[in-house]
């Protein structure tokens, strides 16, 4: 059969391809004549000039199915929305194991939708393509030499537009990201690594199903909501209802763990909405049939205790609700987001003399205090002032030796006792001069920097010992809250934090833990994350840097979920930072901090222009690396 037969026989098939060749087709000389007017200069041919090497591309069909009968796997519908189509005109169609290039060519009226980043789908009989936009370029249909002064200053004359579309050709170039097919009727969409080319002059389609978005990309269809796919601030919108694809974060056991097990960091910098963001994402932990499941009793499963460390005195706002318009209701109840105040949220409240917590919330409030003999296993949550390692090693052993000769029962230990023990001139020589075992100067800057009059305020204050409390502090299905605004000192506010990730860090890890920590499953919230878990020398004790990074690794096992948030990441230790799988970046706009998150550089690139609610989502267990909006109200209060 000839082409021409071939092409003739088509002409029958239901599809109008005349009609989109027409359209297509540079037919209109005429018009483009007058459309460029019809001025000559020496220096300028017209734009429409018949160029010389160059046929049309539609002149012939080339052997080639209509576009219908390509489209046999339901996208059909979608032709006249189709982007534009792939061609080989240009630049071979190319794919390799390393990369790809298949080059599109948009129509002149979708130019205004397509995006860097855009999906798109592009089908084969029964399978279908989906891919990603990485490239746009302009060229001109025909050649001609538009960097010319007249031709410049002709155009900045014109009012309205100075390009007829037609005049130039908006190549796009797509990358693979894999192919979609049906396995068997029943066993859904499938995905698998891009291994077949598409052909040339197979439209370009947009993604408008949810699930072929979602399987393409290798989200999960349910977890806990982060929020909507986008690309560049725009919502992806696909033909269902709610239009938008959800982003899930894995939350069960069918395909690896929970990924909170595995740590999540949001950063930004100020302001950017990270506080706003965490009480959208926390309220979804605390979802009515949440459940996770504890080594210690694999039956049973249990919701988790959120534990947060609040520096800016806004997460007991959990408890209360946010006023939530019936769209968004409608929209949170299809998407399965949780909203709505928290009832068991708790403020628990650290005794400091000299400071009054006033609350943010109605939520319940509860004192405690941290008894000195805390410090007795954990000398380093007293070496949050910056010391030195030399007077870290010199501050450990007069902690030990203070437990084991002064303190006993007759004289149980206080904060009072130990100044006392370590202000005390025999001891100073004891250390000093009889054994060396500290050099003098630091000795006196232990002595300086630790026993700051500070400490006297915080320790066995007149409130329950946190050491009894666990129970109470550690609940399922509980959100517990620490401010520590209310507090004047910033050594003070550390030492809380501090004393906080130890219990928690300390009972999860230790075979011999709290039953009430261990048997919990437990969500540790860390705002300002980069103060605790800094790798610069000295700040913070190396132990519970080194605590931490274990934890963080025996997090999946033990049910530890570390969320940190910092607008410094790069100020996290590398060893926790690696441990982190899901990292949500915000608008960050410092180059260390946008290094330190190591994501890959394309998306690197927008991570300035990220706007208020906007981010990116790495996350390679989870699914490919994306960008989503989040919710633009919150599911609880935020004031
Ligand atoms: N997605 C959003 N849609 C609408 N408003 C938002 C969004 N995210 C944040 N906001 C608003 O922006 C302001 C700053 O947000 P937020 O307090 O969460 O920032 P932050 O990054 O936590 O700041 P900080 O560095 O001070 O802790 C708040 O008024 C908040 O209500
Ligand atoms: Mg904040």
């Amino acid at each position: 059969m000839s082409f021409e037969q071939k092409n003739n026989e088509n002409k029958t098939k239901k599809f109008d391809f005349d009609e989109l060749e027409k359209e297509l087709a540079f037919t209109d000389y005429e018009n483009n004549a007058a459309a460029a007017g019809n001025e000559k200069s020496l220096n300028e041919k017209p734009l429409n000039e018949k160029p010389l090497n160059e046929k049309p591309l539609n002149e012939k069909p080339l052997n080639e199915k209509p576009l219908n009968e390509m489209l046999s796997n339901g996208d059909y519908e979608n032709n006249d929305q189709a982007y534009g189509i792939v061609t080989a005109g240009v630049e071979p169609i190319e794919m390799t194991p390393t990369g790809s290039k298949i080059i599109g060519y948009v129509t002149a009226d979708q130019r205004e939708t397509v995006r860097l980043g855009t999906y798109v789908i592009i089908p084969y009989e029964n399978e279908n393509l989906f891919g990603k936009i990485t490239k746009l370029q302009y060229r001109p249909e025909f050649s001609s030499d538009d960097a010319t002064e007249i031709h410049t200053q002709r155009m900045l004359a014109k009012k309205g537009a100075r390009i007829n579309e037609n005049d130039y050709k908006l190549l796009t170039s797509i990358d693979p990201i894999c192919i979609l097919y049906e396995k068997n009727k029943k066993g859904g969409l499938q995905r698998r690594m891009a291994d077949r080319i598409p052909k040339p002059n197979t439209p370009i389609l947009p993604v408008l199903d949810k699930e072929k978005v979602q399987v393409g990309l290798n989200i999960p269809e349910e977890g806990i909501f982060l929020g909507h796919l986008s690309v560049g601030g725009e919502l992806v919108k696909t033909h269902q209802m709610p239009p938008t694809v959800a982003y899930y974060l894995r939350n069960d056991y069918v395909s690896g763990d929970p990924l909170i097990f595995r740590h999540m960091l949001v950063c930004g910098s100020t302001g950017t909405g990270k506080t706003f963001l965490t009480k959208n994402i926390l309220r979804q932990f605390e979802a009515d049939d949440n459940r996770y499941r504890l080594r210690s009793d694999p039956k049973l499963k249990s919701p988790p205790c959120l534990v947060i460390m609040d520096p800016q005195d806004e997460y007991s706002q959990l408890y209360e609700d946010s006023k939530v318009t019936e769209a968004d209701q409608f929209s949170f109840d299809s998407e399965k987001i949780a909203y709505g105040g928290f009832q068991n949220t708790k403020t628990f409240v650290a005794k400091v003399e000299g400071e009054n917590y006033a609350g943010k919330s109605k939520a319940d409030q509860m004192e405690f205090t941290i008894p000195f003999a805390f410090v007795k296993k954990n000398p380093w949550i007293l070496e949050t002032a910056g010391l030195p390692d030399n007077q870290k090693n010199g501050l450990e052993l007069l902690v030990e030796d203070y437990f084991k000769r002064a303190a006993n029962k007759n004289n149980p230990s206080t904060y009072l006792g130990f100044k006392a023990f370590i202000e005390d001139p025999d001891n100073r020589d004891y250390y000093t001069e009889q054994t060396k075992k500290i050099h003098e100067a630091s000795y006196d800057g232990i002595v300086r920097k630790v026993l700051n009059k500070e400490y006297g305020r915080v320790f066995d204050q007149d409130a329950k010992p946190i050491t009894e409390l666990y129970k109470t502090l550690f609940a399922p299905g509980q959100i517990s809250v620490f401010p520590t605004e209310y507090i004047n000192s910033s050594r003070i506010r550390d030492l809380i934090v501090l004393v906080m990730m130890t219990v928690i860090v300390n009972n999860k890890l230790n075979t011999s833990g709290n039953a009430d920590i261990k048997n919990t499953p437990i969500i540790l919230v860390l705002d300002e994350a980069h103060r605790y878990l800094s790798n610069a020398e000295g700040v913070m004790s190396g132990k519970i840097i080194s605590k931490f990074a274990e934890a963080a690794k025996q997090g999946r096992k033990e049910g530890l979920g570390l969320f940190l948030i910092t607008q410094d990441p790069q100020d996290i230790e590398t060893e926790i930072l690696k441990q982190i799988n899901t990292k949500i970046v915000l608008n960050l706009n410092n180059d260390a901090a946008i290094n330190a998150v190591k994501i890959p550089k394309d998306y690197e690139k927008r991570v300035p222009y990220l706007k208020k609610g906007q981010m990116i989502i790495h996350s390679p267990d989870n699914g490919d690396i994306v960008e989503i909006t989040g919710l633009n109200s919150c599911v609880v209060k935020h004031e």
